[in-house]
C-alpha cells in the first residue's frame, strides 16, 4: 500500500538516495512491538519529504528489515529475507533495523546486499541514516548502546498499515535477568511512554477508525516505574476506557507478577476491558522456574490463574512455555504439563528453547537435545488444542460480540457461496470466530453473532446484528 507521497517526483535521473523522491519498502518479523516499531519507522519517514513508503511491488530504493532475535530460527528467517531481497533487488540499499541489529550488527553487516545496519536507539534518525548509506555491498553501523537509552521514543501515529486492531506501544525495555532472555540487551532498561501521550496515540487511532486497542510493551506491568516510581498501569487503562469511540482495550502479554489484584478487578468490572491474559509462564516446575530467573513459583502461578478464573468468568488465559530449558528432565516437563491440564487456561504458546549468543543460560550445562526439546512442543500444542476446543464449546448458542478482521491475510474476507460472506475476527475473551453474514462486514467493527457450531478448530457463527461495510 502506498501511504504516502513525497512533494518531489522522482526522474530516472535522480535515482541515487538523497537525489529526489525515495521509496521505502518494509518486512517486519517478530511480534507486536517489532510492528509497532516499523509503524514508527513508516512515521518517522513520511514525515520526512523526501521519502515515500510503498509497498513491495513498486520497486523501492529502499526495503527496511525490522528484525527479531528471539530464537536462531528467527535469525535464519531474517538472513534468508535479506539475501533474497538483495537477488531480486540488486540495485536497492537494504536496512537492517530490530533486536537481531541491535545483538549482532557486524554479522548483518557482512551479509552482501546490506548497506545500513541501525540500533534501537538510533532509530530516530533513521531518514538521515538512509541519506548516508552506502551503497549495496559496503555497509554502515549506526548502532549505538541501548543500556544508555532513558526514554521512550515518542512517534506519534497516524494509523497502522497492516491490522484491523491497533497495536499501542506504552513501554520499552526490560530491568529483569531472565537467563534465556536476550531483550534486555536489544531493547535496554525499562521505559515507560509519557500517560497523555498514550492517551493523545490512542485517540488519534480512534479517531482513524480503530474499535480495538491493544496495549504492548516489553514489561506491561512496569509502565510507570521510571516516571512516577510507581505503577500506572491500571491508571492508564482506567483513563483510556473513557475514550469515545473505543470498544475494545485489550493487554498483551503481562508478567504473572504484573497482575494485582486491582488489575482482575479492574477486567472484571469494566465491559470494554477484553477478558484475556496472556502471561508468559515458562515452567511449571520451581527448578527450572529458578534456573530460569523468574521470581514466581508454580504454586503462585496456580493461585493467580484460578483467581482470575474465579473473578472473570469466561476469561481467555494465554500462556508462553519454553520446552526444553537447560536442565529440564522429563520430570520436570511432566509438572508443567500436569499443571497446564489442570488449570483452566484457554491456549498455550510453546515455545522449543533456542540458545542465544550472550545470554546466560547459553552456558548452562543440561543442553536438552533438540529431537526432545520438539517432542514436548508437539506435547504441549496438542494439550493447547484441547484447552481452546473445551473453551470454544462452553460459548456454543451464545450471541457474542466479535470484531472483525478483514483483509488480514488468512483472516480475508470471501464468500464462499451466493448471499454468504465469511469473516474472521475475535470475541473479547480471545476466541477466533468465522462470522457468516449476508454483506460484508466493515473491518474492525464489532458484529454480535449467533455461534452455532465448532468446525476445524474454529467457531462458525451467524451475524445477527451490526458491522455493516
Ligand atoms: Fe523478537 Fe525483539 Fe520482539 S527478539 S520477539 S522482536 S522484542
Amino acid at each position: 500500500m502506498k501511504t504516502e507521497s513525497c512533494e518531489r517526483e522522482r526522474t530516472d535521473s535522480e535515482a541515487s538516495i538523497g537525489a529526489g523522491c525515495t521509496k521505502v519498502a518494509f518486512t517486519t518479523f517478530g511480534c507486536r512491538l517489532n510492528q509497532y516499531d516499523t509503524e514508527s519507522l513508516r512515521t518517522l519517514l513520511q514525515a520526512s519529504a523526501r521519502f515515500e513508503t510503498v509497498d513491495r511491488s513498486a520497486e523501492p530504493d529502499v526495503f527496511v528489515v525490522n528484525t527479531c532475535s528471539v530464537t536462531a530460527q528467527a535469525d535464519a528467517a531474517a538472513r534468508k529475507a535479506i539475501r533474497r531481497i538483495h537477488s531480486r533487488h540488486p540495485g536497492a540499499r537494504i536496512v537492517v533495523a530490530g533486536c537481531y541489529a541491535q545483538r549482532a550488527p557486524h554479522e548483518l553487516a557482512a551479509i552482501e546486499g546490506v548497506s545500513l545496519v541501525i540500533g534501537a536507539a538510533d532509530r530516530e534518525r533513521i531518514a538521515e541514516e538512509i541519506e548516508r548509506a552506502a551503497p549495496p555491498g559496503a555497509a554502515r553501523l549506526a548502532v549505538s548502546p541501548i543500556e544508555d537509552a532513558r526514554t521512550f521514543l515518542e512517534v506519534p501515529i497516524a494509523e497502522m498499515t497492516e491490522r484491523s486492531r491497533a497495536f499501542v506501544k506504552i513501554q520499552e525495555g526490560c530491568d529483569e535477568a531472565c537467563a534465556f532472555c536476550i531483550i534486555p540487551q536489544t531493547r535496554g532498561r525499562s521505559r515507560s511512554r509519557a500517560l497523555p501521550n498514550v492517551v493523545v496515540q490512542v485517540e488519534r487511532l480512534l479517531d482513524a477508525g480503530y474499535s480495538e486497542v491493544v496495549l504492548t510493551g516489553v514489561h506491561l506491568g512496569d509502565y510507570g516505574m521510571d516516571l512516577d516510581g510507581r505503577r500506572l498501569l491500571s491508571d492508564l487503562i482506567r483513563r483510556l476506557l473513557r475514550l469515545p469511540g473505543l470498544s475494545r482495550l485489550r493487554l498483551s502479554s503481562i508478567e504473572p507478577a504484573s497482575i494485582s489484584e486491582e488489575l482482575i478487578d479492574l477486567m472484571a468490572s469494566e465491559r470494554k476491558f477484553a477478558r484475556h491474559f496472556h502471561i508468559p509462564f515458562q515452567s511449571g516446575n520451581d527448578e527450572i522456574l529458578r534456573r530460569m530467573g523468574r521470581r514466581y513459583s508454580a504454586a503462585g502461578f496456580r493461585s493467580l490463574v484460578e483467581r482470575i478464573a474465579n473473578r472473570i468468568p469466561g476469561c481467555g488465559i494465554g500462556s508462553d512455555v519454553i520446552c526444553g530449558f537447560p536442565g529440564e528432565s522429563d520430570s520436570h516437563f511432566q509438572d508443567t504439563f500436569d499443571l497446564l491440564v489442570e488449570l483452566p487456561v484457554t491456549y498455550i504458546h510453546p515455545f522449543t528453547y533456542s540458545n542465544r549468543p550472550g545470554s546466560a543460560s547459553a552456558g548452562f550445562d543440561g543442553q536438552v537435545p533438540g529431537e526432545v526439546k520438539k517432542r514436548r512442543t508437539r506435547a504441549l500444542k496438542r494439550l493447547s488444542a484441547v484447552k481452546t476446543e473445551a473453551a470454544q464449546s462452553v460459548h456454543l448458542g451464545e450471541v457474542v460480540e466479535v470484531l472483525a478482521e478483514v483483509g488480514q491475510g488468512t483472516y480475508r474476507q470471501f464468500a464462499p457461496r451466493a448471499n454468504a460472506v465469511e469473516t474472521r475476527g475475535w470475541t473479547d475473551n480471545y476466541l477466533r470466530v468465522r462470522c457468516i453474514s449476508s454483506a460484508p462486514i466493515a473491518d474492525g467493527k464489532p458484529v454480535s453473532v449467533q455461534l452455532e457450531r465448532l468446525e476445524d478448530a474454529e467457531l462458525i457463527g451467524t451475524v445477527v446484528s451490526g458491522g455493516s461495510a
